[in-house]
């Protein structure tokens, strides 16, 4: 072997075995960094809206696991449903009848203005069905070249590379380049903006009812409505991503039921299984055939574990009514929140829909969120500047009294250091 072609395998076995002596020191994790400095919490226990971690420290939950147990941690209904489903069978290919899949689809289509639905295991890649349903219906069924999305500045839609070029978001694109073709992103509620990106290819119009992941933006019902009627007029296709928002988090099943408007095509996933991992799209049953044998698959989607949950969180839903309570205890909350946080200096804007709400700050949140975690209560931000609060849908007053009680002296003392 050449001279220098030893060096570099030299340096090469050099590189490996400095990367094997670090993973061996208990200080450096094996995992990768993607998720930056984790919060020093090791939660080990879950019930209704509070978490224990190893040191026995119990905490207030208005986090959800950003959305995702929404009927609080370890729900009696659904944990005994998945663990007779345990008993019987985990896991059959889609390749043959899966009866808890029907059910699901039954249940969500009987709760929706759509007809048909297909099951994966996230919310990005229910936004990639949506947007390859969208594609495949004006391509082979209208036989029209049509394949641009758009989208809307501060949108979250995933981090499959569709969904990412989807989100309005350049934070998210960075370091992806190439990003795929077909998508057209536009200011929010700017109505003219948005005709103008309309043209010959549009193939459908994506957003979401909550901006979440953007800051709590609620799209206003006036642009909702001349979206839809765009939509309409030129044949394209109105996908409401409903990931965050769906299953009861606003106060109605599905975030677009506030509107009066039914869109082509709607995303699931987060609080639909309850914390097991699931997705789902949902469409008009005129899209059935643009789906047609072999278009689309996934190997776990719908599985009976998946579905069992899916099925168990909705009938758990209907019988406690879990989206008008929502409703309720999310007025409850803002009214606590606007009560107590009026007169801060600190506090911009209360906002929200049912229990998912923000409160805008008149600068960086990080820091209160490490005060929150101190004081015994998690919750996320949305964006720099915007703390989101995502209770579980069962939560009660007395929680939320007391969340809004520890949140109101984060602010006061954090107010107090920068004076
Ligand atoms: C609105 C919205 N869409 C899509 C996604 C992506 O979902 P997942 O992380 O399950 O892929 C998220 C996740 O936060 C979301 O909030």
């Amino acid at each position: 072997m050449a001279e220098s072609n030893l060096q570099e395998l030299g340096q090469a076995e050099g590189k490996e075995q400095e990367v094997k002596d670090n993973r061996s020191s208990e200080s450096v994790s094996a995992l990768f960094p993607n998720y930056g400095a984790r919060f020093p919490i090791s939660l080990v226990k879950g019930q209704g809206s509070w978490l224990w971690d190893d040191q026995g420290n119990r905490y207030l939950d208005f986090f959800s696991g950003i959305a995702v147990t929404n009927l609080g941690h370890a729900p009696e209904k659904v944990k005994n449903k998945i663990k007779d489903q345990l008993d019987q069978l985990w896991h059959v290919s889609n390749l043959f009848q899966i009866p808890q899949q029907e059910t699901a689809a039954r249940l969500l289509t009987g709760l929706s203005s759509a007809d048909l639905a297909f099951f994966c295991n996230s919310g990005a890649e229910a936004n990639e069905a949506a947007i390859k349903l969208a594609r495949r219906y004006h391509q082979k069924i209208k036989g029209e070249q049509r394949y641009e999305i758009i989208t809307f500045k501060q949108s979250f839609h995933g981090r499959t590379l569709a969904t990412l070029t989807a989100t309005g978001q350049d934070k998210v694109k960075e370091g992806f380049l190439p990003l795929p073709e077909g998508f057209k992103t536009v200011e929010l509620h700017d109505i003219e903006a948005l005709k103008a990106a309309i043209g010959p290819n549009t193939a459908g119009i994506m957003l979401e009812m909550v901006q979440a992941e953007g800051g709590i933006n609620l799209v206003q019902p006036e642009f909702l409505n001349e979206v839809a009627a765009l939509c309409k007029e030129h044949g394209i296709l109105l996908i409401v991503d409903e990931v965050q928002t769906g299953m009861g988090r606003t106060g109605k099943w599905f975030g677009h039921q506030h509107y009066g408007v039914e869109p082509d095509i709607f995303t699931l996933a987060k609080g639909v299984a309850s914390g097991i991992a699931a997705g789902v799209m949902l469409a008009k049953g005129y899209l059935r055939e643009a789906f047609s044998a072999g278009s689309h698959a996934s190997t776990f989607g719908g599985n009976p574990i998946a579905a069992t949950a899916i099925v168990a969180t909705v009938e758990a839903m209907q019988e406690d009514q879990v989206p008008q309570r929502a409703a309720e205890m999310g007025e409850y909350l803002q009214s606590k929140l606007k009560e107590k946080l009026a007169g801060h200096p600190f506090v911009l804007d209360i906002r929200g829909k049912g229990l998912i709400v923000g409160i805008e700050c008149d600068g960086p949140v990080a820091e209160l969120v490490s005060e929150g975690q101190k004081n015994g209560l998690l919750f996320v931000t949305a964006g720099p500047n915007v703390i989101r609060l995502l209770p579980s849908l069962l939560v009660t007053h007395e929680e939320i009294d007391q969340a809004v009680d520890i949140i109101d002296g984060v602010i006061q003392r954090h107010q107090a250091k920068k004076e």
